[in-house]
C-alpha cells in the first residue's frame, strides 16, 4: 500500500497588505514544502518577488534590503540581485534562491523554487 502526500503547487504565506510597496518582509510559511523556512517577500510596485532570506555574502537579512526595478539590495554590504532570476545584478556571479509567487485577492502565494539560469 502506497500513501501519497500531495503538496500544493502554491500555498498562501501572507497578505498583500502585509508587504507595502517598495519594501520587503520576512515570512515563515506555515504550510507547504517551505514550512518554517524564512523567506524574503518583496513588493516592487505591485510585482511580488520571493527570495532567500539569508544573503550569500555574510548572512544579511535580505528582507530588510530594498527593492527597485526588480533588483533587491542587501542591507549589509549592498550586494544586488535580480529578484526574478536570483542572479547577481552587480559584480561577481553570486546568486540567491528565488521562488515562484503570485497574488490571489489579498493573498500572496508561494510556489516552487525557480531554477537558476545557466551562468555565462
Ligand atoms: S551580507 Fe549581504 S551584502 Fe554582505
Amino acid at each position: 500500500m502506497t500513501t501519497e502526500r500531495q503538496v500544493p503547487d502554491f500555498v498562501p504565506i501572507c497578505k498583500l497588505s502585509d508587504v507595502p510597496s517598495g519594501q520587503g518582509k520576512m515570512i515563515r510559511p506555515t504550510q507547504g514544502r517551505l514550512a518554517t523556512k524564512p523567506v524574503a517577500v518583496f513588493n516592487d510596485n505591485g510585482k511580488i518577488y520571493v527570495t532567500n532570506f539569508v544573503c550569500p555574502h555574510t548572512g544579511g537579512p535580505m528582507s530588510e534590503g530594498t527593492i527597485k526595478d526588480g533588483v533587491v539590495e542587501c542591507p549589509y554590504h549592498a550586494w544586488v540581485f535580480n529578484a526574478e532570476t536570483g542572479m547577481s545584478a552587480g559584480k561577481g556571479d553570486h546568486t540567491i534562491d528565488v521562488y515562484e509567487a503570485k497574488v490571489e485577492g489579498d493573498d500572496i502565494l508561494l510556489g516552487w523554487l525557480k531554477p537558476t539560469p545557466a551562468r555565462p
